[in-house]
């Protein structure tokens, strides 16, 4: 019996990449993600001594060379919720004197047996860039001094003598500390109100900069656009704290709920009114100051988290236990589409998004899973990262997209594409990044790219399925990969390109 073949309806779009349009510089710090010691993303995820790939300090080979693929600048660590009941002394020094400890975050053992040092290394290993939080749940301005004295002076003093006896002469010369975490969140270990977080983040940050004023810190935003203090949090955090910091961070997790495809689809215009208020906020602020300092965003948190599901089985997760198996989200091919939209949306606004961290990278919400003893593999939002982060250079262009729109529930209309450029003048490449919201409609788009003089499609490949809800599993782990795009044609400056339902696709361009 043959299988009856949906209808299609093919719609149009058009797309004008103009060169004079720059948002700003492709800025690497985009393509950052996030540590934190929760689950197994630490123990068994990056670490796990006795793996046949672990080295001689126990990484995991085979999840470097993964993160390496996927091409992450900056990485945040160790929280998180964790970070506001971290002792990072715990940390250091010979393993077998580390002290476990409970974590009240996560309810979870941490045995301590990786602490800053051992990042750091993992950091060289990956080629990352360390981005550090410091606690100010727990803790305060002076433990904040103490961990920056460990980490960033040479030598000679207390601690960094101290670093140095445990085996590192350089010091690491971390430049962006992140001053606590989601301060506003009730679920927070020493949860503050935003007159409390801003006066003591207004002094960690000052008492930092006296230390080294190359410092870049980021302040505590809201930990998502729907808590009820979103906006006035920002705006009384920075008339704290204005003067010592550099960003404010932003949080955003987005799910399909109640079978809303269509709402999750445009996920990304959440995240694109989230970054006007907060820069709303900043600049607010700025102004009343008459400084013409400008306060950068950090979105240092976002993915798609099932996070509804999540809050209703926390509670019943058993207690205490060593690298539990916690928020290890599957993705399917429509998480992968709304996560490339959200990567295309932080680069669309680099002029004011310095830096943000795809939270997480291994095994909690991550692009890259693994087993004890076993595989590691690609979740399908790895693919749209690791495409993004290799094709972006140059600077980010805004393209002007003529496309019609489509009505959801939680967003208002939609337009049915979204796209990105980026441009590379001297290396004559660019890149156009696409996506189709449409659930049932191929969309042919027609790319003006004619100013750009480039001439040929180096490559056009895509997240796309017939079942938007495949996934990579333990069972299946190559199930979905990335799909080539084949209708792509660039003559005459017109790149033509025919998107297919539900997908997300980069096409690299070449002189
Ligand atoms: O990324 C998981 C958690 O989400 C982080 O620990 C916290 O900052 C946020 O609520």
């Amino acid at each position: 019996m043959s299988q009856q073949t949906p209808t299609v309806q093919q719609t149009t779009a058009s797309v004008v990449v103009d060169p004079a349009v720059v948002v700003a510089p492709v800025n690497r710090r985009i393509f950052g993600s996030f540590v934190e010691h929760l689950g197994r993303c630490v123990y068994d995820g990056i670490y796990e001594p006795g793996h046949p790939t672990a080295d001689a300090d126990g990484f995991r080979g085979d999840v470097v060379e993964l993160v390496k693929e996927l091409g992450t600048s900056t990485i945040r660590y160790p929280g998180g919720n964790f970070v506001s009941g971290y002792r990072w002394e715990d940390g250091v020094g010979p393993r077998e004197d580390r002290p476990v400890r409970r974590d009240l975050a996560w309810h979870s053992l941490e045995t301590n047996q990786v602490g800053v040092d051992e990042f750091a290394k993992w950091c060289k290993l990956t080629d990352s860039e360390m981005m550090m939080a410091v606690n100010l749940g727990t803790r305060g301005v002076l433990e904040a001094l103490d961990l920056l004295e460990y980490t960033n002076h040479p030598s000679g003093t207390a601690l960094s003598d101290q670093r140095v006896a445990n085996g590192a002469p350089e010091p690491y010369g971390i430049r962006m500390w992140c001053l606590g975490n989601e301060m506003d969140g009730p679920w927070q270990v020493g949860a503050m109100s935003a007159d409390d977080y801003g006066k003591l983040a207004a002094r960690t940050a000052s008492a930092m900069k006296m230390v080294d004023p190359k410092l870049e810190l980021v302040v505590c935003g809201s930990s998502s656009s729907s808590m009820p203090t979103f906006g006035d949090w920002e705006r009384t955090v920075l008339e704290h704290s204005f003067d010592s910091v550099d960003y404010i961070s932003c949080h955003a997790y987005y799910q399909e709920r109640e079978g809303d495809l269509g709402s999750f689809l445009a996920s990304s215009l959440n995240m694109e009114y989230f970054i006007r208020t907060v820069v709303a906020a900043a600049d607010h602020v700025q102004h009343k100051r008459h400084s013409d300092k400008q306060i950068m965003l950090s979105f240092d948190e976002w993915n798609v988290w099932y996070l509804d599901e999540w809050n209703a089985i926390e509670g019943t997760i058993e207690e205490w236990a060593y690298a539990p198996r916690l928020i290890e989200d599957v993705y399917s091919v429509a998480d992968a589409v709304v996560f490339g939209n959200l990567l295309l949306t932080l680069l669309k606004h680099s002029d004011r998004v310095g830096s943000a961290s795809l939270a997480q990278l291994v095994n909690v919400i991550a692009p890259i899973m693994t087993e004890p003893g076993g595989e590691a593999w690609r979740q399908t939002t790895f693919f749209p990262f690791s495409v993004t982060s290799r094709l972006a250079s140059g600077v980010v262009l805004a393209p002007r997209i003529d496309v019609g729109s489509y009505a959801t529930k939680v967003h208002g209309d939609a337009p049915l594409v979204d796209s990105v450029a980026t441009y590379d003048a001297e290396a004559g490449a660019a890149a156009v990044f696409l996506v189709n919201r449409s659930q049932d409609e191929a969309i042919a788009v027609r790319v003006d790219v004619s100013a750009l003089g480039v001439t040929t499609v180096a490559e056009a490949n895509g997240i796309h399925d017939e079942d938007v809800y495949a996934k990579n599993t333990i069972d299946d782990r190559e199930r979905v990969g990335l799909v080539a795009n084949e209708s792509a044609v660039l003559t005459d400056g017109v790149l033509t390109i025919t998107l297919p339902p539900v997908s997300w696709t980069a096409v690299g361009l070449s002189a």
